[in-house]
């Protein structure tokens, strides 16, 4: 074992999170639920995985916290900032994820979590109309504003770290435009001169972020931070970034699935995924252009896990096609239905058909503290730029597309990645390959 250089976890960590719908108040209410003892952290990697360290007669299988120095949750405090002026217990209610038995035990700690004001255009969600909305003059002045946000909360709350989350909805899509999103400097220029068509609300919330020493996680599929300006900016203030797009449910599935078939060599003629939700995420991607967002992001996952060009017989000629049907009966219980049309010996054809009811916000919880816990962690450790070892709980993971790196959706390669990262940053070997 070497000697690291991570920094302990002392002190509070701040975590904002952008949007307090669904997701973030299921997130919120379990930490604080699980810190009492009254609820169990279930899905979390950080809270219960446990990984080998060392070879040999040195081998041992330690959890997480007992390789790296992980915030402890009772030391987190949250803020969020949302269109809608409901605070966190209100949205927890609302959002019809918990039961009001799971949430009451702490009304008063989410009650007390009233959201900031949005930096929001309706433009880039047009079924929002919500109110509690920053006045900006311009895509610069909405940056400013959100750092003062992150300013008055680290001295408010006396929080020594912050990390801020995006949990709110999907964005329009958003093009990569390399004349606006290539340099920080063509980044800089279009947020002064006003162009709310290629500077979306999140990238002022990234940008702001970035300047306030904060790593920032993408949960949606949203451009956001996966543009070069965005990484040069990461680079210059030595801080990690994450994203994109929280990897729950048809995804996890599907990149979990598909090596069953590509280790088996078995050929791929179809794969139809279909979604049915009633939540709120559902009603703003019932938008062609908010979907558009989602479908790139869920698309891209199957093609670099069985490779066309890697074997021609099996993989060349698929079709794959995903949907999202809004259903408001279901709420937040998402309903996906994959049919996979496979084929084997002789070309002979057999069909897979999987059924997933699952609960969306439930899945994404757990996520999100891992993201939170990880990417503060990454930051004490010195890392900076894109974190790929967060792959694992992302759709959509951020790669360099300037230079043709194909990014890793093979989820047991991506739990590779997480467990050698995590190695390193604990002075052990990483010492799994990823082929
Ligand atoms: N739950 C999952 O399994 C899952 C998986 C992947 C990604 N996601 C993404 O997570 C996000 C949140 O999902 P959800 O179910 O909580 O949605 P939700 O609609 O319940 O909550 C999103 C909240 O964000 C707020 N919001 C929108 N734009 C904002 C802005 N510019 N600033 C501040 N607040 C803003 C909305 O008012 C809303 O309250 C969505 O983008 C969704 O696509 C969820």
């Amino acid at each position: 074992m070497k000697a690291t250089n991570v920094k302990p976890a002392t002190g509070k960590l701040g975590v904002m999170v952008v949007g307090l719908g669904a997701v973030s108040t299921t997130f919120i209410t379990g930490v604080l639920m699980a810190r009492k003892g009254l609820a169990k952290p279930v899905g979390s990697m950080t809270q219960y995985d446990k990984m080998r360290v060392g070879r040999g007669a040195e081998k041992k299988y330690l959890h997480y916290k007992d390789i790296v120095p992980l915030a402890d949750l009772k030391d987190i405090e949250f803020a969020a900032w949302d269109v809608y002026p409901a605070n966190a217990y209100e949205s927890a209610i609302n959002a019809e994820v918990l039961k009001e038995k799971d949430i009451n035990p702490v009304k008063d700690e989410l009650l007390a979590i009233k959201p900031l004001k949005a930096a929001f255009d309706k433009n880039y969600a047009k079924r929002l109309d919500g109110d509690n909305v920053k006045q900006c003059k311009d895509r610069w002045d909405m940056m400013e504003q959100i750092r003062e946000d992150i300013r008055n909360f680290k001295a408010e709350k006396g929080v020594d770290r912050v990390v801020v989350l995006w949990a709110a909805s999907t964005e329009i899509y958003v093009a990569p435009d390399m004349k606006y999103h290539g340099t920080l400097a063509a980044l800089e220029a279009a947020m002064k001169a006003n162009d709310t068509a290629h500077i979306a609300p999140s990238m002022c919330y990234a940008y702001a972020a970035l300047k306030e020493d904060a790593p920032f996680v993408m949960g949606a599929p949203n451009t956001t931070v996966d543009i070069p300006a965005m990484w040069q900016l990461a680079e210059e203030t030595k801080l990690p970034i994450a994203g994109k797009d929280f990897k729950t449910g048809q995804t996890l599935v599907k990149s979990g699935f598909a090596p069953i078939i590509g280790t088996r060599m078995l050929g791929l003629s179809g794969w139809f995924s279909t979604n049915i939700l009633g939540n709120r995420d559902g009603l703003v991607l019932d938008e062609p252009a908010n979907f558009r967002t989602k479908e790139v992001s869920k698309l891209s996952t199957l093609e670099s896990i069985l490779v066309a060009e890697e074997q021609p017989d099996l993989y060349s000629d698929y079709f794959h096609k995903v949907r999202i049907n809004y259903y408001p009966p279901r709420n937040d219980n998402k309903e996906g239905w994959d049919n996979i049309d496979i084929f084997g010996w002789m070309g002979y054809p057999m069909q897979i058909k999987i059924n997933f009811l699952c609960r969306d916000s439930i899945l994404a919880a757990p996520l999100c503290l891992d993201l939170v816990l990880l990417i503060d962690l990454a930051h004490r450790a010195g890392r900076y730029g894109t974190q790929r070892f967060l792959s694992f709980y992302l759709k959509s993971p951020m790669h360099d597309y300037t230079v043709d790196e194909v990014p890793v959706n093979h989820l047991f390669q991506q739990y590779v990645m997480l467990k050698n990262a995590i190695r390193e940053m604990g002075g052990y070997e990483a010492d799994e390959e990823i082929d």
